[in-house]
């Protein structure tokens, strides 16, 4: 019995061993690589869902389509609007109609870099992604056989999925079809992408001034770092709970549902977001959440998970205050009215590129 119970946990050692090293390599390679923006390059694609052009176009139909929403109202751009660099400028996002969202709408910009979707990334990949919203009761609210079957009796649909993916309407066609189109929405022409190219004229000198800030005294750079400014990693900053957590019943009803729906046991008397937790049930995650990216930063507001902070001087005050109160991840910054100044200056200046346009397709 014992015997057997040591042989099972050498086994088990070494097995763990080639993970520990290689842990310990991906802790130490991540180190290396902190401290460094770096210019955009091409967006990965997966080999299993390759980009056509006509493909995109499909993608980009259903993005704009109603259909994909159970009472026909909203679309995917209604809470990722093209015109506010993808978001829908609320604190707390829009919502299936009688319901609430609980977080905020992230920027779909440049989310083909991202190896975690979602502020809990909960999703990998933005196939696996797209599904949520459509089937989330709070979001888009809508049956997946149900929409099947709708897109597959629409003519011009049916064509173009025989056309793109050589077969009929299924909900993981229609995700990889999105996915796609999601991928074409890149950063464009970006002030730091040109200065860190060699154009030096591309930022101001107090966004010069900023820069340092972020990556000396502020330390923003261990984390916002890499070419997306963030590092795919989650933190529990305590950002201040959103107020309509608890003061909205219907906010507090999605908080608990979401809870329910990922086997939290506590759901019933939950008080607060849970963040990454709620997917790892991991301790050293509670109120982990995703480093999220700081390009188009200037359009985003409100920001945080919650959309807490309405402008970029409450978030670097958070910040320069050591973050939330009772967390062990950040340290007073003590920086210096200017230093406030220029960071803000790098932030709303450098990281936000033109508009992304997109004229409205023909549904059909
Ligand atoms: C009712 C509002 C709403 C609708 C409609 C909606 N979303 Fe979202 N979306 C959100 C919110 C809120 C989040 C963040 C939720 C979270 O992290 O828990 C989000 C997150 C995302 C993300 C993750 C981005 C990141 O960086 O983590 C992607 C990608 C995305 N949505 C794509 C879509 C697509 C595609 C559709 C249409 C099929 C869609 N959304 C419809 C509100 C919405
Ligand atoms: C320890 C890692 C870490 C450090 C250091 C850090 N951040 Fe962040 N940052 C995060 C995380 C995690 C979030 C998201 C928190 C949330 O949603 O609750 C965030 C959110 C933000 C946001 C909001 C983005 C949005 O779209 O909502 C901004 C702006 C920001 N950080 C700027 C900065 C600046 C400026 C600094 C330096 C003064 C900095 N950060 C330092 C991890 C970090």
């Amino acid at each position: 019995m014992r015997k057997n119970r040591n042989n099972r946990r050498l086994r088990l050692r070494s097995k763990m061993r080639p993970v520990f090293s290689l842990t310990l390599a991906l802790v130490l390679s991540s180190f290396a690589s902190a401290g460094n923006l770096e210019p955009l390059k091409a967006a990965p694609v997966p080999e299993n869902n390759p980009q056509t052009p006509a493909k995109i176009e499909l993608g980009k139909k259903l993005f704009f389509d109603r259909r994909l929403s159970g009472d026909g109202t909203m679309n995917c751009a209604t809470c990722h609007n093209p015109e506010l660099a993808f978001t829908d400028g609320l604190d707390i996002s829009l919502s299936y109609p009688t319901t609430k969202n609980w977080r905020n709408s992230p920027t779909l910009i440049d989310s083909a870099f991202r190896k975690y979707l979602f502020y809990d990334g909960r999703a990998k990949t933005l196939e696996e992604q797209a599904l949520f919203p459509m089937m989330s009761a709070f979001e888009m609210n809508k049956n997946l056989d149900y929409l099947e079957e709708q897109i597959q009796l629409v003519p011009e649909y049916r064509a173009e999925f025989s056309k793109v993916f050589g077969g009929e309407v299924t909900r993981e066609r229609i995700a990889m079809a999105i996915a796609a189109f999601e991928r074409t929405l890149i950063s464009k022409s970006t002030p730091l992408d040109r200065y860190l190219k060699g154009d030096e004229s591309a930022l101001s000198e107090d966004a010069k001034k900023g820069l340092v800030v972020f990556k000396g005294k502020g330390k923003c750079i261990e984390c916002h770092d890499g070419a997306d400014l963030a590092d795919d990693r989650f933190y529990a900053l305590n950002v201040p709970e959103n107020p309509k957590l608890l003061d909205d019943p219907r906010v507090t009803t999605t908080m608990r549902f979401v809870a329910k729906v990922y086997h939290y046991d506590g759901y019933r008397s939950l008080k607060e977001d849970p963040g990454r937790y709620l997917i790892t049930k991991d301790k050293k995650d509670w109120k982990a959440f995703r480093t999220p990216t700081l390009r188009y930063i200037a359009k985003t507001a409100p920001y945080m998970h919650n959309g807490v902070f309405e402008t970029l001087d409450q978030v670097i005050g958070f910040f320069d205050r050591g973050g939330g109160e009772g967390n062990t991840v950040l340290k007073p910054l003590g920086l210096s009215p200017d230093e406030k100044r220029y960071l803000k200056t790098f932030m709303a200046e450098a990281l936000t590129g033109e508009d992304i346009v997109i004229k409205n397709p023909d549904v059909p």
